[in-house]
């Protein structure tokens, strides 16, 4: 038995961790941010998947039967591939699950007008993910996306509430309500966004939902751990959590706090 790993390039995981423990305090969660590579969402697919999958098999090495990648980019990058390719050949029993699916499968029922916007990194919006695995399940449904690439630097750098800051953010709000004057709905389709909520809610009118996918990706998890006993078995309970960084421990202690995440003494792992 393992805890369930819990992969991010950097702290964004962090507010899907909290969800998790929230909804499903009795699991122990191992988590672990790829900071010294972050952000992922510039990068090439290639890279993105090769990172994503040294970090599957360090989460396998240290115990893990189950692994969320906390990412949107990493999920829309390597997911599949990791899937369909690696899991069948170095962990058939072990299981690795994203974030876009769980968020895609319950848009539909939140939007009223059917016009859906979403905001993430160039990574994710490019591969189109979203825009397909909404298709899937509301095919009524216009996904209208763009893409934020300053949003995680900002967030990483502590630059988000800045004046300087909130000028890019808004400006990118603005630019995706223009495209399409009737989404009601923005999914927050990069993990790191959550931090923006409060302010981005201040910011669209007032008929505009926000979603982040904390809570959505908890649910899911905790109704797939109840279908699949099998998986289930294999996840240690003991409320504990443990986390790894790719960079400086010190700075990610810290800085974790940012992202819903207290009291955080992390270890060091090196990724190869
Ligand atoms: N938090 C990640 C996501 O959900 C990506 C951040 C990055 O660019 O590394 O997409």
């Amino acid at each position: 038995m393992g805890p369930i790993g819990v992969f991010d390039s950097g702290y964004g995981g962090l507010t899907i961790l909290s969800e998790l423990r929230k909804r499903l305090p009795q699991y122990d969660y191992l988590y672990l941010g790829d900071n010294a590579r972050a952000p992922y969402g510039t990068r090439s697919f290639d890279v993105v998947y090769e990172f994503t999958l040294q970090a599957v098999k360090e989460l396998f090495d240290r115990g893990c039967h189950l692994v969320i990648l906390a990412c949107n980019t990493a999920s829309a990058k390597a997911l599949r591939t990791i899937q369909q390719k690696d899991l069948p050949v170095i962990a058939p029993n072990r299981r690795v699950l994203g974030v876009i699916r769980p968020s895609a499968e319950i848009i539909g029922s939140i939007t009223k007008t059917n016009h859906i916007g979403i905001l993430a990194t160039p990574g994710t919006v490019s591969s189109n993910s979203y825009t397909i695995e909404i298709g899937n399940f509301s095919p009524e449904s216009t996904v209208v996306q763009h893409a934020c690439p300053m949003w995680v630097p900002l967030i990483e750098n502590h630059e988000h509430e800045t004046h300087a800051g909130q000028e890019f953010i808004q400006k990118d709000i603005e630019t995706l309500l223009e495209k399409d004057r009737q989404i009601d709905t923005i999914v927050l389709g990069c993990t790191h966004y959550p931090v923006l909520k409060a302010y981005l809610e201040s910011i669209v009118p007032s008929h505009v939902q926000i979603i982040s996918q904390g809570k959505i990706v908890a649910e899911s998890l905790a109704d797939y751990l109840e279908r699949h006993p099998e998986i289930d078995q294999f996840c240690s309970k003991n409320s504990s959590v443990q986390y790894l960084t790719s960079e400086n421990t010190n700075e990610f202690d810290t800085n974790a706090s940012i992202f819903a995440a207290d009291d955080v003494k992390s270890s060091h792992v090196s990724l190869h």
